[in-house]
């Protein structure tokens, strides 16, 4: 996969970035950057193109997902986290994901139906994909999650059904609401933040 990694100090955070529909390795650097200015970030670039625009997983139409797709590309997506870390010894526990949209969803995919050793998410608009096949106990993880009150693409009960997901499996979610649509404002960048200092 393509990627980027930008080395932080030590103390600094492990952001790892997932862009949106359409976005590159480079759409959430200079948010990852006020999240956390001395953080090491690594970011993708999703293999999936749809009409010359860059995704993590296929889809069919708008919220028409490719569930096949979805878990081939999930597979991709650990094995280059799990082979970059190793080279760059760091612990896959550390890194901290920062997704948007399209990337949201496949880091919130991954934390639900993998057993996989990272903590935290900052999930900015995601949603359930529908699929929930795992029961093992998310209760070492803390997400952060961000919901637009006029999303034209994410719909109330599919952002609902994300967090109850989370929450049935014990993981601590915070939700913050905004007064506006898909995109991401700075108000809940500033939420993140806080968050970020927390966590
Ligand atoms: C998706 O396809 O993952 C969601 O609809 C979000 C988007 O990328 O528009």
């Amino acid at each position: 996969m393509k990627y980027i990694i930008e080395k932080g100090s030590p103390n600094g955070k492990k952001l790892l970035l997932l862009h949106g529909t359409g976005g590159d390795e480079t759409s959430l650097l200079e948010i990852a950057r006020f999240l956390n200015e001395e953080a090491t970030l690594l970011s993708f670039r999703g293999t999936v193109q749809e009409s010359g625009m860059n995704r993590f997983f296929k889809r069919n139409g708008l919220n028409q997902f490719d569930l096949v797709s979805l878990e081939e590309e999930s597979d991709r997506l650990i094995k280059a986290i799990t082979s970059i870390s190793e080279e760059e010894a760091i612990p896959l526990e550390d890194w901290i994901i920062v997704g948007y949209s399209n990337g949201a969803n496949i880091a919130a995919h991954i934390l639900l139906e993998r057993k996989i050793t990272i903590k935290h998410a900052l999930l900015f608009h995601p949603m359930s994909l529908g699929v929930d096949t795992q029961r093992f106990s998310l209760s070492n993880k803390a997400l952060w999650l961000s919901v637009g009150k006029y999303d034209p693409i994410v719909s109330e009960e599919a952002s609902d059904q994300l967090v109850q997901q989370l929450k049935s499996r014990q993981a601590e979610v915070t939700v913050t609401t905004t007064n506006s649509g898909h995109q991401i404002t700075m108000d809940e960048i500033n939420q993140a933040k806080q968050w970020l200092n927390e966590h």
